[in-house]
């Protein structure tokens, strides 16, 4: 199979997607001799692009997964502008080292309806959005060799004949369960859980507009970055991102979920896992 380009199309609020997709392109189009584009849909402006491909495009399309799924605010973007004509995929999506429940399955599936083919997948973990402790520093140096056989398991399988399986088998659920739900100590739904909005430590925040600019809803208010003005998906960009370490949450029941979640997977290694 002839490719002439690489594709990244991804969204990444702290980066851990960004690197894994990023890193499996570089690696693939230098042993293909082919360029690379780069695609990050992380801001409003580049959704309301449509992105189409034909056969002769390789895209690796990735996204973190947020509540077992492809984050919802999301999904129509990808459902309804990100268009194949059998182009051969590779599906990818990041964890925070709990589970990557149907991310996966439902990625594979959407560029599927889409118009791709998706022939390889992986589910690496990262960092979680929340946590500097649970899945700290990865992917690390494992999860990257893990990266690359992917990318020469993909290249052997473009230089074959045949891209095999389509959709390549994935580990979920199909049909998709539906979203992982943050509970409380009584196993009741978090309340509010999805209001919650970061906070601003005005002794820190020096007023550079970065978050306001990063922001993927939009919604941080560029004249006054405490306000947060439109909806927030929890992403942490702005948290992660700020320099002066000035973004925090404080919402009770945010906390406890992070806490919670740090209790029972910190201690652990969650496997990254790859899809020929
Ligand atoms: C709202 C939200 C929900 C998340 N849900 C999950 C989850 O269900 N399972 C999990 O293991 N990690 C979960 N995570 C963690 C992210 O998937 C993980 O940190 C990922 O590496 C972030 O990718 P990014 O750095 O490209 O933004 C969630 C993160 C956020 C912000
Ligand atoms: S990125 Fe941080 S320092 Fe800059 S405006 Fe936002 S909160 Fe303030
Ligand atoms: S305000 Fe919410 S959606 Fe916007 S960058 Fe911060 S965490 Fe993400």
């Amino acid at each position: 199979m002839k490719i002439q380009t690489i594709h990244t199309v991804y969204f990444s609020g702290t980066g851990t997607t960004k690197k894994v997709v990023s890193a499996l392109a570089q690696t693939m189009a230098q042993a293909l001799s082919v360029p690379v584009e780069e695609h990050c849909f992380n801001l409003p402006k580049a959704r309301e692009q449509e992105l189409a491909f034909g056969p002769a495009d390789l895209v690796i399309a990735g996204v973190p997964v947020y509540a077992g799924r492809v984050p919802n605010l999301l999904l129509p973007y990808i459902k309804e502008k990100v268009k194949g004509d059998h182009t051969p995929a590779v599906a990818v999506v990041m964890y925070g080292n709990r589970n990557y429940d149907d991310g996966l399955m439902e990625l594979r599936n959407v560029l599927t309806d889409n118009g791709f083919m998706p022939f390889a997948a992986g589910a690496f973990v990262g960092e979680h959005s929340f946590s500097t402790i649970l899945g700290a520093g990865r992917p690390d140096g494992d999860d990257m060799a893990l990266v690359d056989q992917l990318a020469k398991g993909a290249l052997e399988k473009l230089a074959g004949e045949e891209l095999g399986q389509i959709p390549v088998a994935v580990n979920g659920c199909d049909p998709i369960r539906p979203y992982y739900t943050p509970r409380d100590r009584h196993g009741e739904p978090i309340k509010d859980f999805l209001k919650a909005k970061p906070v601003t430590d005005p002794d820190k925040c020096v007023r550079c507009g970065l978050c306001a600019r990063i922001c993927p809803m939009g919604s941080i208010d560029p004249q006054d970055v405490s306000q947060v003005t439109g909806k927030c998906i929890k992403c942490c960009a702005c948290v992660k991102g700020c320099p002066k370490g000035a973004k925090y949450f404080d919402h009770e029941g945010y906390l406890y979920h992070q806490h919670e979640l740090e209790d029972q997977y910190a201690g652990r290694r969650a496997p990254s896992e790859i899809f020929l």
